[in-house]
């Protein structure tokens, strides 16, 4: 038996063993794993390396629209490149439903930009806008079983925030389906007061914008959320957690037996809103929501990731360039914060960000570290075991990581399309040196090999359904 590549004498881990061993690679996937494999075209020593399951990215923003005025920083060609370079394999990101316009035609938009240009595996989630009953009744049903088998609902944002009762249509028709409910739970009315009282004070810097969001929005909404996951008997997953409350809402749902699950990601472990105040306008790279809070939140999210009430630990990448009239400071974002597009780029950052403050300082170990980057992503969006493990039969989707590598991070490491990193010049100890998607090598030492075989993933119900 003859092989197309054996990655020999690395630490291989997974989310639940640590093992040495050689892969054999076969027509895109892991067709053998053990010692004395045979002969293959191409063989890559990964000894004193670290072999893990290429990164999955369940929660990024690509080409979608933003408002007036503002444009994207990423198309599917740069975020992916990022992603890649990053140590990931694939990424989730959105198809955003426009009022007036059919889902399925926004879907098709999403797909003719992301075919040819992506350089990982790329699965859509659906954003309910408005649930109408062509949507709810037709659209919705027909997608999850076309492998669509997720959607995100808002509770704030101006034209995206959905009323209780729009929720809980959305809710039955997971329940139905099957399909895996996300929610961006913040208080759309508890912001709005306070954005108008906010802004009758003069009080429109960026800084602002984070005494706007405040904690109690985000449990409150958090609560209701749950509430109507309960009341309708669907898992729900509550993205971007960002403090003790919130994530204090999930745990007791948890013990009390529901399928509540919870998401957090690196910009609420190492940004606080004192970041949102910097000089001039700088607050504004920072704008995002929830915004970051405190040192206490950091220190929340990272007992919630240790003890498992976090599921997956994703970027909510959403990049716009800062010093761009399209990007955070159009002239409308001058005159206020909440004209600040909100998102921030993160997704070349997030697996580094993870390993090193997480596992190089021993808050997490690497078996958690893959559940949460890559593993618990695959089941929670219906992926695995074809995604998310390293395992006979698993796609070849791998990561090489040097532990001891040393950098002082950089925007230009990170080579996405915005013109700046808000986690620029942390100390990182761990890279990932070398991304393979389905056997083929995309990233060797920092340099994408330019192949751009990236391609949709339809994925079957979710674990958790
Ligand atoms: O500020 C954020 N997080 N922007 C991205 C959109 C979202 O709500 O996830
Ligand atoms: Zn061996
Ligand atoms: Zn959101
Ligand atoms: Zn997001």
């Amino acid at each position: 038996t003859r092989f197309d590549t054996i990655i020999t004498g690395g630490r291989i881990s997974t989310a639940s063993d640590t093992f040495q061993c050689d892969i054999g690679i076969r027509e895109g996937r892991i067709a053998a794993l053990g010692h004395d494999l045979g002969i293959a075209d191409e063989t890559i020593d990964a000894t004193g390396k670290w072999v893990l399951p290429g990164g999955i990215d369940s929660h990024v923003h690509i080409s979608q629209p933003s408002g007036e005025g503002v444009v994207m920083a990423d198309d599917f060609e740069s975020a992916t490149r990022s992603a890649a370079l990053g140590g990931n394999t694939m990424v989730l990101p959105f198809c955003l439903q426009e009022s007036g316009v059919p889902l399925r035609e926004s879907l098709k938009d999403y797909h003719a930009k992301a075919e040819g240009s992506c350089h990982t595996d790329v699965s859509f989630h659906l954003i309910i806008s408005d649930p109408t009953e062509q949507v709810l009744g037709q659209d919705l049903p027909a997608l999850v079983h076309e492998g669509y088998t997720s959607f995100k609902v808002f509770m704030t944002y101006e034209g995206l925030a959905l009323s209780d009762l729009e929720l809980l249509k959305v809710m039955a028709v997971a329940r139905e389906t099957r399909a895996l409910v996300m929610v961006h739970a913040e208080n759309y009315d508890v912001i709005r007061y306070l954005t108008d009282q906010l802004e009758q004070a003069g009080r429109t810097a960026p800084f602002f914008h984070a005494t706007s969001r405040p904690v109690i929005a985000e449990r409150e909404a958090t609560y209701r959320a749950i509430s109507l996951a309960e009341l309708s008997e669907v898992p729900l997953m509550v993205v971007h957690v960002s403090n003790r409350e919130a994530m204090e809402e999930i745990r007791r749902a948890r013990q009390k037996g529901l399928r509540i699950f919870g998401e957090t990601c690196p910009q609420y472990l190492t940004l606080t809103e004192g970041d949102l105040e910097g000089l001039n306008m700088e607050g504004a790279k920072y704008v995002c929501s929830p915004p970051p809070r405190d040192h206490e939140s950091q220190q929340a999210c990272w007992e919630g990731l240790q003890q498992g009430v976090f599921d997956v630990f994703s970027s909510d990448h959403c990049p716009f360039r800062y010093d761009d009239p399209q990007g955070k400071l159009t002239p409308k974002g001058r005159t206020s914060f909440r004209w600040v597009p909100n998102g921030i780029p993160g997704v070349g950052a997030r697996l580094p960000i993870l390993f090193s403050e997480g596992v190089v300082k021993g808050r997490i170990d690497i078996n958690r570290f893959v559940a949460l980057t890559a593993t618990n992503h695959a089941r929670t969006y219906g992926l695995y075991p074809k995604k998310g493990t390293i395992a006979v039969g698993a796609d070849a989707d791998i990561a090489i990581w040097d532990p001891g590598a040393k950098n002082r991070l950089t925007h230009a490491m990170l080579n996405d399309g915005a013109d700046y990193t808000p986690y620029e010049g942390m100390e990182l100890t761990g890279w990932p040196v070398l991304t393979m998607l389905r056997g083929q090598t995309i990233m060797r030492d920092g340099v994408l090999t330019g192949i751009r075989a990236g391609a949709h993933v339809a994925r079957r119900i979710s674990d958790h359904a």
